[in-house]
């Protein structure tokens, strides 16, 4: 068992992380040894549930804990706040009281809903969060965010609500379909870049090894390290007030012009993938990269691990056409851009990104008809 800590400044708010393959099975004693009652309300999608709900079930059945098991609808359309609604009644209808522990069992899309349900439901009951996918192993289980999106954008509702414990069983990544796999290497390249230059080493030397689940050992060390770099950026800056949980959004105000201009049907890793390809090309532009390579580099780990690497060539692939203009139009919606200048994350070296609000729309522009490809 591989044991880290999110620790917050206010203590009650700090958890553990625990890590080893096999703990779907016996969840329901990992509960207990953390002092958590019950009566458990247990919230999955369907796919997540047909794979690991009833190891998990049983697991904390055997742990005597009683379960009411609610399934949602799998994707990014079950996060709202009509699903919340639903949830809050069948919670009430099924007695979960303030005692109550709601546990997530899923991708990022479960544990956004449940923790935000669990953050508002008789103004907050016990959360426990079990990430399925690499994303949410790596990111969306990792800093306390939750919440639900509305018409008008994502994320646009939530609340800070870490859970009490937080478990990974990498063996839950067995049944994960390849794409997602992809999508959630993107955000580990992320990490990777942002504060592990030792694990982004090692993408860089044999990227395509990356491009399907490692066996067990390299899959471990890979997700604690992922998982380190983001612990303690959000460690730094619990409530995202000190602007250094910005450095997490490196490739992501281009990957969201990205997203937005193709009204969200193209894959958020990829995305992030051709973001992170703009951004370091602008890094480059600008002067910043201290390692000479890296733009070489960053476009072989990406295509090695099948990921899109030229924004305009891979669009089109989703029938979507671009100019940079259009491009950069759409970041200025981004909520990244302060008082009229885009705030962008810059890579100086990996292990060493910062955060810059000098660039010039031009340049900008020109970095992306540098990695546009076509
Ligand atoms: N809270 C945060 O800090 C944070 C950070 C990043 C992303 N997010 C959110 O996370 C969401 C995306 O998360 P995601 O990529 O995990 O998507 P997801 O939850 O939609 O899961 C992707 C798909 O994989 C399936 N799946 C999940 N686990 C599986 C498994 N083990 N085997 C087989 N199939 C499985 C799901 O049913 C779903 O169809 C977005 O809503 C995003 O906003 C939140
Ligand atoms: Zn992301």
């Amino acid at each position: 068992m591989i044991t880290l800590h999110l620790r917050f400044p206010e203590a009650e708010r700090s958890h553990p992380i625990l890590l080893t393959p096999g703990l779907l099975d016996r969840c329901g004693a990992a509960l207990r040894e953390a002092g958590l009652e019950g009566p458990i309300a247990l919230v999955s999608d369907t796919t997540v549930a047909a794979y690991h709900g009833a190891r998990v079930r049983r697991s904390l059945e055997e742990a005597g804990f009683p379960v009411l098991e609610i399934l949602l609808p799998p994707g990014e359309k079950t996060k709202t706040m009509d699903t919340a609604a639903g949830l809050y009644r069948r919670l009430a209808q099924g007695g979960i009281g303030r005692d109550g522990l709601l546990i997530g069992l899923g991708g990022g899309v479960v544990l956004d809903l449940a923790g935000f349900v669990a953050a508002t439901y008789m103004r907050g009951i016990a959360l426990v969060s079990i990430p399925t996918t690499l994303l949410a192993m790596v990111d969306a289980s990792i800093g306390g965010k939750t919440g639900v999106d509305l018409p008008e954008g994502k994320n646009l509702v939530g609340a800070f609500y870490p859970p009490r414990l937080l478990l990974i069983d990498p063996t839950a990544l067995s049944t994960l379909p390849p794409a997602e796999w992809r999508n959630g290497m993107a955000e580990v390249v992320k990490a990777a870049l942002i504060g592990d230059p030792e694990l982004w080493a090692r993408f860089r030397e044999d990227p395509a090894r990356w491009a399907a689940m490692p066996e067990m050992e390299s899959l471990i060390d890979l997700l604690i390290r992922a998982i380190a770099v983001k612990v303690r950026i959000v460690e730094r800056d619990p409530l995202e007030t000190r602007g250094e949980r910005e450095v997490l959004n490196l490739g992501h105000t281009f990957g969201h012009a990205f997203e937005r201009i193709s009204g969200y049907r193209v894959p958020h890793g990829e995305a992030v993938a051709a973001g992170m390809m703009a951004a370091a090309a602008l890094s480059a532009r600008r002067g910043l990269l201290k390692d000479p390579h890296l733009l070489q580099d960053l476009e072989g780990v990406l295509c090695g691990l099948g990921l899109p690497t030229r924004w305009r060539t891979w669009l089109a692939g989703y029938g979507i056409e671009a100019t940079p203009e259009e491009v950069l139009a759409a970041m200025g919606t981004d909520k990244k851009r302060r008082s009229g200048r885009l705030r962008l994350i810059l890579i100086h070296r990996p292990g060493q990104v910062r955060v810059h609000s000098d660039v010039p729309d031009e340049a900008v522009l020109q970095a992306l008809e540098g990695t546009a490809g076509l």
